[in-house]
Formats: C-alpha cells, structure tokens, sequence
C-alpha cells in the first residue's frame, strides 16, 4: 500500500529534510584526506543532537550507526570506520534523519581531496541522474519514467546502475511503498500521485552493476572492484510536481 501524505506531514518532513541538507554542507567541509568516517559519524550524532533531531538509522535492524560511509568500490551500507581517508578516495555519507517523527533519508557522495577524471566522470555523473529522474517525479507518470530516465543517462555516459539496491517510500518509518528503481521501462510501475513521499538514490558503478555483500552482511560492493557513487534525495509529490525536501541550496 502507497500512503499518500497530507501538506502537514509533509511539512514536517521537510522540517527533517532541512536539518539533513544542512548536516551535509557541514560534512561537505569535513572531508578531507585525514580524517575518518568514525569522525564524521561523531560529528553526524552531534550536530543532530543539538538540532533536537535523532539518527533514525541507529538501531534499524540491528544497524549500530548514524550514518552509512561508503568508500571506493563500497556501493551502500558501509560501516563508519577508525581508518583514515585517503586523496582520491570517494566517500558516500547515507543518514536518514528523524525529528519529531518525521523522516528524510539523504546519501551524498564526496571526493576527498582531488579525484581522478575518470572518478570526477562518475560523481557528475551519478548526481545528474539524481537530477533526471526527479524530474520525471510528477504526477500522471509512473515510477518506471524515474528509472527510465536514470539508465538511459547512465548508460549513455558508459556507466552502469546498481539494481540490488532501489529508492523508497518512506513517512514514519524508513521503507515504505513504493519501491524506486533507478531503472526500467518508461510507462510501467505505479502512477505517481500528489501526496507520495520517495526517495531516489542511484547508486551507479564505473564498471559492472553486480554487486556482492561482505562478510558482515550489511556492507555491498561492486564484483569487479570499480568505484560506485551515490547521490539521494527525499522527494515529495505536488500537483505542480517533485519538491526536494533534502535540497541543500
Ligand atoms: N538510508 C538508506 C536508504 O537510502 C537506509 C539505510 S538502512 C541502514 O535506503 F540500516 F543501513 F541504515
Ligand atoms: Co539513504
């Protein structure tokens, strides 16, 4: 079932979402080569704390952090660790943030220090797709436009799409209907309705979309070892189309 959300709730939502964008502006001023994911997961429960907002991801099944940091060939659900980044590492910061009960779920990917051409490539790329498929987010569409739009570009570009891993509906829990992916036939899935609340996160590989999961059961990887980026925003749906409840500018 799809819940459609009212103007208040979605108000509220975007009340988190706000807190959430401006968290990333901070991180974007961490990153640096130096300094480790551990550090930024510390700043994260900080700066949350002191917004009056809580980690939702804390806890949610069994998950022990705030935020997912996701390095290099990591393509989602990688642990804050004590080891420093490194010049030319990517970095991908997942935090779903909770404040008075509402949710907004926002991934960024970031270079540390200078990147190579072809990483630099694969960061443009992937938040430009982030960008297309937002604006195939409106009512009379259907989800499968998202995708579409996503793989189409991707794919255009020499880059391929995580399939394993897909957006989500989310309200007062972190995954709801319906489910995103950021691929697919333009047409089919559900139609998009004012009063649904996604997200859409690509998740999109140099090479292979195949991913395989660690040891630890939590943390995906791509198979043949290329970088993997990521950029998500929470979205809602008006009459008059997407808005970003996440948006950081
Ligand atoms: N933020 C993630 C998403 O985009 C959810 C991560 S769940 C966690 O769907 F448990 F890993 F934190
Ligand atoms: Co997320």
């Amino acid at each position: 079932m799809i819940v459609l959300k009212s103007q208040r709730e979605i108000e509220a939502m975007k009340k988190a979402g706000e807190i959430l964008a401006a968290c990333h502006k901070e991180i974007a001023n961490l990153i640096k080569p130096g300094i480790t994911t551990w550090e930024i997961d510390q700043f994260v429960e900080t700066f949350l704390q002191e917004h009056g907002a809580t980690p939702e991801q804390k806890g949610y099944k069994g998950y022990q952090y705030a935020t997912c940091a996701s390095i290099n060939d990591e393509i989602c659900h990688g642990f804050p660790r004590k080891e420093p980044l490194k010049e030319g590492d990517i970095v991908t910061i997942d935090m779903v943030v909770n404040y008075n009960g509402a949710l907004a779920d926002s991934a960024w990917s970031y270079a540390v220090g200078n990147v190579s051409s072809e990483v630099e490539h694969l960061l443009k790329v992937t938040k430009e797709a982030l960008y297309k498929g937002i604006e195939q987010a409106k009512p009379g569409n259907r989800i499968g436009d998202i995708g579409h739009a996503i793989q189409t570009y991707v794919e255009s570009e020499g880059l391929s799409v995580v399939r394993d891993f897909i957006g989500h509906g989310i309200g007062t829990v972190i995954h709801e209907k319906p489910d995103v992916p950021h691929y697919g036939l333009p047409g089919k899935g559900p139609r998009i309705k004012e009063g649904m609340v996604f997200t859409i996160e690509p998740m999109v590989n140099i090479g292979m979309f195949f991913s395989k999961m660690d040891a630890n059961g939590w943390t995906a990887r791509t198979v043949d070892g290329t970088y993997s980026a990521q950029y998500e925003h929470t979205i809602a749906i008006t009459k008059d189309g997407p808005i970003i409840l996440t948006d950081q500018d």
